[in-house]
């Protein structure tokens, strides 16, 4: 079971905006996925409530966070995603504790790059591999990013943040698509969102083939943090 952890201390940077595309994405039936609200909030859960269905399945999680764990491994889910809440409460520890990746999303502004260096060091500090992911940017130019996300990338390789070399573009598919309790691939399968959020999960999925083969391998998004 691989448990993705979504984290930032920033409020508004997009977990769960992300937590919830990408389990859409994820969840199969043969792919058992499970999302874990651990945001008071509560914003995955009001995304499931608009959703119906049970794919990806929802849970909040118990006290403690391992033993939610223990059963969804049990239960023999393949995935679980964490949405964590903006702040420094114990449960995002405890995540970050359990996570097999953490996703840091992050806008690639000034003051939500200076928000990001919290959840980096939570990372480090349990050795667990991480990866900064640029969200709500502004649109790429043909080839070209935007400005914003280049000076971005180039604050965090100064720190020698591992950061996904993709970006999840500003995009209101991403916002209607979650108010409909959906995926934006189930929203409209052909739009530049699906295909950023799609390839989002690749370089995730290739992160993680990477960490539980234990080798070092080139080209994924990740460092594991020392
Ligand atoms: N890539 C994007 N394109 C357009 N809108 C986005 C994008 N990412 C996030 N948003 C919007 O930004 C707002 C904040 O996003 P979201 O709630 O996912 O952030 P969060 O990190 O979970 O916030 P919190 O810390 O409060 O839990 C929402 O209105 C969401 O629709
Ligand atoms: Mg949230």
């Amino acid at each position: 079971m691989n448990v993705i952890v979504v984290a930032s201390r920033k409020g508004g940077s997009g977990k769960s905006t992300l937590t919830a595309h990408l389990a859409a994405h994820v969840a199969k039936p043969s792919r058992r996925t499970l999302v874990i609200d651990a945001d008071p909030q509560g914003s995955l859960s009001l995304w499931h409530s608009l959703r119906g269905g049970e794919r990806p399945a929802l849970t909040k999680p118990g006290r403690p966070l391992s033993d939610t764990l223990k059963a969804a491994k049990k239960d023999g889910f393949e995935w679980v995603f964490i949405d964590t809440p903006p702040n420094k409460s114990p449960i995002v520890g405890e995540a970050i504790r359990a996570a097999t990746l953490v996703v840091i999303p992050t806008r690639p502004s000034v003051f939500d790059l200076a928000a990001v260096t919290e959840t980096i060091e939570a990372c480090r500090a349990e050795g667990k591999p991480y990866a900064v992911v640029m969200n709500a940017a502004p649109p790429r130019r043909g080839e070209s990013e935007s400005f914003m996300v280049r000076d971005a990338r180039a604050g965090l390789s100064g720190m020698k943040v591992p950061v996904w070399s993709g970006q999840i573009t500003h995009r209101t598919d991403l916002s209607f698509a979650v108010g409909a309790g959906a995926g934006v691939k189930e929203f409209d399968p052909d739009s530049a969102a699906a295909a950023e959020i799609a390839a989002l999960w690749s370089a995730i999925d290739k992160s993680v083939k990477v960490i539980n083969s234990a080798q070092g391998g080139s080209g994924a998004m990740h460092k594991a943090a020392a």
